[in-house]
Protein backbone atom coordinates (compact mmCIF):
# COMPACT_ATOMS: atom_id res chain seq x y z
CA UNK A 1 0.00 0.00 0.00
CA UNK A 2 1.24 3.64 -0.73
CA UNK A 3 1.26 5.54 2.25
CA UNK A 4 1.76 9.39 1.18
CA UNK A 5 3.36 11.19 4.03
CA UNK A 6 2.99 14.93 4.01
CA UNK A 7 5.99 16.89 5.48
CA UNK A 8 5.23 19.00 8.94
CA UNK A 9 4.36 22.09 7.30
CA UNK A 10 2.29 20.91 4.16
CA UNK A 11 -0.80 22.43 3.72
CA UNK A 12 -4.09 21.32 2.05
CA UNK A 13 -3.92 22.02 -1.80
CA UNK A 14 -6.85 23.79 -1.62
CA UNK A 15 -5.03 26.70 0.42
CA UNK A 16 -2.54 27.27 -2.11
CA UNK A 17 -4.13 29.05 -4.66
CA UNK A 18 -2.28 32.55 -4.00
CA UNK A 19 0.99 31.08 -5.68
CA UNK A 20 -0.86 31.64 -8.98
CA UNK A 21 -1.20 35.92 -8.21
CA UNK A 22 2.79 35.62 -7.26
CA UNK A 23 2.83 33.66 -10.77
CA UNK A 24 1.43 36.12 -12.48
CA UNK A 25 3.18 39.10 -10.80
CA UNK A 26 6.70 36.91 -11.85
CA UNK A 27 5.37 36.63 -15.25
CA UNK A 28 5.14 40.26 -15.37
CA UNK A 29 8.63 40.94 -13.71
CA UNK A 30 10.03 38.61 -16.56
CA UNK A 31 7.75 40.55 -19.18
CA UNK A 32 9.15 44.21 -17.93
CA UNK A 33 12.82 42.68 -18.27
CA UNK A 34 12.19 41.86 -21.91
CA UNK A 35 11.66 45.01 -22.59
CA UNK A 36 14.31 46.67 -20.49
CA UNK A 37 12.09 47.81 -18.05
CA UNK A 38 12.88 47.39 -14.25
CA UNK A 39 10.22 46.84 -11.46
CA UNK A 40 12.29 49.66 -9.46
CA UNK A 41 11.99 52.31 -12.83
CA UNK A 42 8.64 51.34 -13.65
CA UNK A 43 7.43 52.33 -10.16
CA UNK A 44 9.18 55.50 -9.52
CA UNK A 45 7.57 58.42 -9.17
CA UNK A 46 5.22 58.02 -6.26
CA UNK A 47 4.05 54.94 -7.66
CA UNK A 48 3.16 52.02 -5.19
CA UNK A 49 3.84 48.59 -5.08
CA UNK A 50 -0.17 48.22 -4.31
CA UNK A 51 -1.28 50.02 -6.87
CA UNK A 52 1.33 48.68 -9.59
CA UNK A 53 0.15 44.77 -8.52
CA UNK A 54 -3.39 45.64 -8.17
CA UNK A 55 -3.11 46.97 -11.85
CA UNK A 56 -1.94 43.24 -13.32
CA UNK A 57 -3.66 40.92 -10.40
CA UNK A 58 -6.69 42.64 -10.91
CA UNK A 59 -6.63 44.83 -6.95
CA UNK A 60 -6.55 42.59 -3.15
CA UNK A 61 -6.48 43.78 0.33
CA UNK A 62 -3.90 45.83 2.16
CA UNK A 63 -3.27 49.22 2.81
CA UNK A 64 -0.14 51.60 2.92
CA UNK A 65 2.19 52.57 0.10
CA UNK A 66 5.53 50.66 0.12
CA UNK A 67 8.21 52.35 -1.65
CA UNK A 68 9.59 49.75 -4.31
CA UNK A 69 13.21 48.97 -4.39
CA UNK A 70 15.19 51.47 -6.65
CA UNK A 71 16.87 50.25 -9.88
CA UNK A 72 20.74 49.23 -8.88
CA UNK A 73 23.81 47.57 -10.87
CA UNK A 74 22.53 44.14 -9.70
CA UNK A 75 18.24 44.98 -10.90
CA UNK A 76 18.50 42.72 -13.51
CA UNK A 77 19.22 39.42 -11.64
CA UNK A 78 15.63 39.59 -10.54
CA UNK A 79 13.31 37.46 -10.51
CA UNK A 80 15.81 34.69 -10.22
CA UNK A 81 15.02 31.19 -11.10
CA UNK A 82 12.86 29.10 -8.34
CA UNK A 83 14.50 26.48 -6.21
CA UNK A 84 11.93 24.06 -6.70
CA UNK A 85 13.36 21.68 -3.78
CA UNK A 86 12.13 24.59 -1.10
CA UNK A 87 8.64 25.04 -2.52
CA UNK A 88 6.41 24.88 0.55
CA UNK A 89 2.74 24.10 -1.02
CA UNK A 90 1.28 26.88 1.32
CA UNK A 91 -0.06 30.32 0.40
CA UNK A 92 2.73 33.25 0.44
CA UNK A 93 1.95 35.77 2.19
CA UNK A 94 0.16 38.78 0.49
CA UNK A 95 3.04 41.45 -0.79
CA UNK A 96 1.40 44.16 -0.06
CA UNK A 97 0.54 43.23 3.93
CA UNK A 98 4.46 41.54 4.44
CA UNK A 99 5.56 45.38 3.32
CA UNK A 100 4.18 47.30 5.34
CA UNK A 101 4.69 44.70 8.21
CA UNK A 102 8.25 45.25 9.41
CA UNK A 103 10.42 45.07 12.84
CA UNK A 104 13.47 46.85 12.26
CA UNK A 105 14.08 48.76 15.19
CA UNK A 106 16.74 51.03 13.66
CA UNK A 107 13.80 53.04 12.35
CA UNK A 108 10.57 52.35 14.52
CA UNK A 109 9.37 50.19 16.82
CA UNK A 110 5.75 50.61 14.84
CA UNK A 111 5.69 47.60 12.63
CA UNK A 112 4.07 49.59 10.08
CA UNK A 113 5.55 53.04 10.22
CA UNK A 114 9.23 50.84 9.34
CA UNK A 115 8.64 51.21 5.18
CA UNK A 116 8.38 55.17 5.21
CA UNK A 117 11.04 55.99 8.03
CA UNK A 118 13.16 53.17 6.39
CA UNK A 119 13.38 55.50 3.02
CA UNK A 120 16.58 57.28 3.88
CA UNK A 121 18.78 54.06 3.83
CA UNK A 122 20.93 54.45 1.16
CA UNK A 123 21.56 51.16 0.11
CA UNK A 124 24.31 51.81 -2.57
CA UNK A 125 27.02 52.33 -2.68
CA UNK A 126 27.37 49.47 0.21
CA UNK A 127 30.18 47.14 1.01
CA UNK A 128 30.09 43.75 3.28
CA UNK A 129 33.61 43.19 5.27
CA UNK A 130 34.28 39.77 5.78
CA UNK A 131 36.91 39.42 8.41
CA UNK A 132 37.91 37.46 11.48
CA UNK A 133 39.09 33.49 11.13
CA UNK A 134 39.11 33.26 7.22
CA UNK A 135 41.58 32.78 4.55
CA UNK A 136 40.24 35.67 2.35
CA UNK A 137 39.16 38.14 4.58
CA UNK A 138 37.80 41.02 2.26
CA UNK A 139 36.11 44.21 2.03
CA UNK A 140 32.88 43.53 -0.86
CA UNK A 141 30.87 45.88 -2.80
CA UNK A 142 27.62 44.87 -2.34
CA UNK A 143 26.89 44.67 -6.45
CA UNK A 144 30.17 42.23 -6.79
CA UNK A 145 29.13 39.68 -3.97
CA UNK A 146 26.40 38.95 -5.54
CA UNK A 147 27.55 38.65 -9.41
CA UNK A 148 30.29 35.69 -7.12
CA UNK A 149 27.13 33.62 -6.42
CA UNK A 150 23.78 32.59 -8.23
CA UNK A 151 20.69 33.77 -7.37
CA UNK A 152 18.02 31.68 -6.87
CA UNK A 153 14.42 31.85 -5.11
CA UNK A 154 13.51 30.22 -2.81
CA UNK A 155 10.08 29.72 -0.41
CA UNK A 156 10.45 29.33 3.37
CA UNK A 157 7.89 29.67 6.06
CA UNK A 158 8.90 32.63 8.36
CA UNK A 159 7.77 33.36 12.37
CA UNK A 160 8.32 36.28 14.39
CA UNK A 161 8.63 35.55 18.03
CA UNK A 162 5.95 37.38 18.81
CA UNK A 163 3.80 34.69 17.13
CA UNK A 164 2.62 36.32 13.92
CA UNK A 165 4.15 34.32 10.41
CA UNK A 166 4.86 34.77 7.05
CA UNK A 167 5.04 32.60 4.21
CA UNK A 168 7.72 34.53 2.04
CA UNK A 169 9.40 34.09 -1.27
CA UNK A 170 12.99 34.77 -1.09
CA UNK A 171 15.73 35.51 -3.46
CA UNK A 172 19.03 35.02 -2.75
CA UNK A 173 21.85 32.63 -1.89
CA UNK A 174 23.24 29.85 0.52
CA UNK A 175 25.45 30.82 3.25
CA UNK A 176 27.37 28.33 2.14
CA UNK A 177 28.21 29.95 -0.84
CA UNK A 178 29.39 33.03 1.45
CA UNK A 179 31.92 30.03 3.54
CA UNK A 180 33.07 28.90 0.15
CA UNK A 181 34.06 32.66 -0.73
CA UNK A 182 35.30 33.59 2.52
CA UNK A 183 37.18 30.18 3.20
CA UNK A 184 36.52 30.30 7.39
CA UNK A 185 39.12 28.40 9.12
CA UNK A 186 39.33 25.34 11.47
CA UNK A 187 38.84 27.55 14.74
CA UNK A 188 35.98 29.67 13.40
CA UNK A 189 33.12 27.98 15.93
CA UNK A 190 30.81 31.34 14.66
CA UNK A 191 29.63 33.75 12.64
CA UNK A 192 28.89 37.19 13.37
CA UNK A 193 26.99 39.72 11.47
CA UNK A 194 26.50 42.70 11.98
CA UNK A 195 24.07 45.82 11.00
CA UNK A 196 25.23 49.63 9.64
CA UNK A 197 25.40 52.29 12.50
CA UNK A 198 24.48 55.68 10.70
CA UNK A 199 22.40 57.82 13.00
CA UNK A 200 21.47 60.13 10.04
CA UNK A 201 20.16 56.85 8.51
CA UNK A 202 18.20 55.65 11.20
CA UNK A 203 16.78 57.91 13.68
CA UNK A 204 16.56 55.63 16.52
CA UNK A 205 19.94 54.65 16.68
CA UNK A 206 20.29 58.22 17.41
CA UNK A 207 17.13 58.28 20.43
CA UNK A 208 17.13 55.13 21.91
CA UNK A 209 21.03 55.08 22.95
CA UNK A 210 20.56 52.63 26.07
CA UNK A 211 20.18 49.90 22.93
CA UNK A 212 23.04 48.20 22.27
CA UNK A 213 23.37 49.36 18.32
CA UNK A 214 24.36 48.09 15.97
CA UNK A 215 21.69 45.44 15.72
CA UNK A 216 24.46 42.37 15.86
CA UNK A 217 23.07 38.33 15.62
CA UNK A 218 25.16 35.54 15.28
CA UNK A 219 25.31 31.56 14.17
CA UNK A 220 27.20 28.59 15.05
CA UNK A 221 29.29 27.12 12.44
CA UNK A 222 26.75 24.34 12.21
CA UNK A 223 23.92 26.71 11.49
CA UNK A 224 25.80 28.92 9.17
CA UNK A 225 26.73 25.16 7.11
CA UNK A 226 23.37 24.10 7.04
CA UNK A 227 21.67 24.63 3.82
CA UNK A 228 18.80 26.17 4.80
CA UNK A 229 20.95 29.57 6.40
CA UNK A 230 20.54 31.94 3.37
CA UNK A 231 21.45 35.23 2.76
CA UNK A 232 18.47 37.45 1.41
CA UNK A 233 18.82 40.01 -1.59
CA UNK A 234 15.50 39.84 -2.71
CA UNK A 235 11.84 39.34 -1.76
CA UNK A 236 8.75 38.64 -4.01
CA UNK A 237 10.83 38.37 -7.46
CA UNK A 238 12.41 42.04 -7.09
CA UNK A 239 15.45 43.84 -4.97
CA UNK A 240 15.13 44.14 -1.01
CA UNK A 241 13.12 46.92 -0.34
CA UNK A 242 14.40 48.86 2.57
CA UNK A 243 12.25 47.54 5.44
CA UNK A 244 12.97 44.26 4.29
CA UNK A 245 16.36 44.98 5.13
CA UNK A 246 18.29 45.76 2.04
CA UNK A 247 20.57 45.22 0.46
CA UNK A 248 21.41 42.04 2.01
CA UNK A 249 19.74 40.28 5.28
CA UNK A 250 20.02 36.69 6.53
CA UNK A 251 16.94 34.49 6.88
CA UNK A 252 16.89 31.60 9.08
CA UNK A 253 13.24 29.87 8.95
CA UNK A 254 14.04 27.36 11.80
CA UNK A 255 14.87 30.29 13.94
CA UNK A 256 12.64 33.28 14.96
CA UNK A 257 12.80 35.92 13.55
CA UNK A 258 14.92 38.17 15.61
CA UNK A 259 17.93 35.87 14.32
CA UNK A 260 17.51 37.35 10.79
CA UNK A 261 19.46 40.68 11.32
CA UNK A 262 18.97 43.17 8.58
CA UNK A 263 20.95 45.45 5.98
CA UNK A 264 23.98 43.41 7.03
CA UNK A 265 27.58 45.47 6.47
CA UNK A 266 30.08 42.96 8.75
CA UNK A 267 30.46 39.24 8.84
CA UNK A 268 32.93 37.92 10.89
CA UNK A 269 33.99 34.16 11.63
CA UNK A 270 35.11 33.66 15.47
CA UNK A 271 35.74 31.42 18.43
CA UNK A 272 33.86 32.98 20.77
CA UNK A 273 30.08 32.92 21.03
CA UNK A 274 28.91 36.83 19.80
CA UNK A 275 26.95 39.43 21.92
CA UNK A 276 23.73 39.41 20.14
CA UNK A 277 21.39 42.85 20.11
CA UNK A 278 18.11 40.84 21.95
CA UNK A 279 20.25 39.17 23.75
CA UNK A 280 21.74 41.34 25.24
CA UNK A 281 19.03 42.94 26.32
CA UNK A 282 16.57 40.09 28.01
CA UNK A 283 18.70 37.20 28.14
CA UNK A 284 15.52 35.51 29.37
CA UNK A 285 13.52 36.52 27.11
CA UNK A 286 15.95 36.06 23.68
CA UNK A 287 17.76 33.14 23.86
CA UNK A 288 20.82 32.81 21.35
CA UNK A 289 19.52 29.89 19.94
CA UNK A 290 15.94 30.42 19.18
CA UNK A 291 14.76 27.97 17.60
CA UNK A 292 11.27 27.82 16.74
CA UNK A 293 9.58 25.41 19.80
CA UNK A 294 6.07 25.60 21.11
CA UNK A 295 7.31 23.78 24.22
CA UNK A 296 9.35 26.26 25.04
CA UNK A 297 7.24 29.19 26.38
CA UNK A 298 7.84 32.57 26.33
CA UNK A 299 6.90 35.20 28.91
CA UNK A 300 5.13 37.40 26.93
CA UNK A 301 3.64 35.60 23.70
CA UNK A 302 2.20 31.94 23.82
CA UNK A 303 4.21 30.01 21.29
CA UNK A 304 1.63 27.37 21.17
CA UNK A 305 0.00 28.93 17.62
CA UNK A 306 1.09 31.19 15.04
CA UNK A 307 -1.67 33.77 13.32
CA UNK A 308 -0.83 34.18 9.23
CA UNK A 309 -0.27 38.27 9.29
CA UNK A 310 -2.45 38.89 6.03
CA UNK A 311 -5.07 36.32 6.76
CA UNK A 312 -5.29 35.89 10.44
CA UNK A 313 -5.67 32.38 10.45
CA UNK A 314 -4.12 30.58 13.06
CA UNK A 315 -2.39 27.10 13.30
CA UNK A 316 -0.53 25.49 15.65
CA UNK A 317 3.49 26.56 16.10
CA UNK A 318 5.61 23.54 14.59
CA UNK A 319 9.17 22.52 16.21
CA UNK A 320 11.85 24.04 13.92
CA UNK A 321 9.11 26.26 12.09
CA UNK A 322 8.49 22.72 10.03
CA UNK A 323 12.04 22.55 9.14
CA UNK A 324 12.96 19.26 11.38
CA UNK A 325 14.12 17.07 9.04
CA UNK A 326 16.76 19.61 8.06
CA UNK A 327 18.02 20.98 11.45
CA UNK A 328 17.23 18.58 14.12
CA UNK A 329 20.35 16.60 13.56
CA UNK A 330 22.15 20.10 14.47
CA UNK A 331 20.48 20.04 18.11
CA UNK A 332 21.01 16.71 19.87
CA UNK A 333 17.53 15.05 20.25
CA UNK A 334 15.00 15.76 18.64
N1 LIG B 1 17.49 43.35 11.83
C1 LIG B 1 17.81 44.59 12.25
N2 LIG B 1 18.96 45.12 11.84
N3 LIG B 1 17.01 45.30 13.07
C2 LIG B 1 15.82 44.77 13.55
O1 LIG B 1 15.12 45.46 14.31
N4 LIG B 1 14.31 42.87 13.56
C3 LIG B 1 14.27 41.41 13.51
C4 LIG B 1 14.75 40.87 12.17
N5 LIG B 1 15.97 41.54 11.75
C5 LIG B 1 15.46 43.47 13.13
C6 LIG B 1 16.31 42.78 12.23
C7 LIG B 1 12.94 40.89 13.80
S1 LIG B 1 12.45 41.03 15.42
C8 LIG B 1 12.15 40.30 12.86
S2 LIG B 1 10.72 39.51 13.28
C9 LIG B 1 12.51 40.32 11.44
O2 LIG B 1 13.70 41.08 11.19
C10 LIG B 1 11.39 40.94 10.62
O3 LIG B 1 11.67 40.85 9.25
P1 LIG B 1 10.66 41.50 8.18
O4 LIG B 1 10.34 42.89 8.65
O5 LIG B 1 11.37 41.48 6.87
O6 LIG B 1 9.43 40.62 8.18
Amino acid sequence: MLIKKNKPWLIPEREATPEAVYMDRRRFLRFSGALGLSAGFLLTGGASVSGFFDLFSGGGSGGGRPRPPRTTPSSHLYPARRNPAYTLDRPLTDEKTASVYNNFYEFSSRKNDVWSLSSGLITRPWTVEITGLVEKPRIYDIDELTRLVKLEERFYRFRCVEAWAMAVPWTGFPMTELLRIARPLSSAGYVRMRTFMNKDWAPQQRLQVWLPWPYEEGLTMEEASNELAFLATGIYGHELPNQHGAPMRLVVPWKYGFKSIKSIVRIEFTDARPKTFWNTLAPDEYDFTANVDPSVPHPRWSQAKERMVDTGETRPTIKYNGYAEYVAGLYGKR
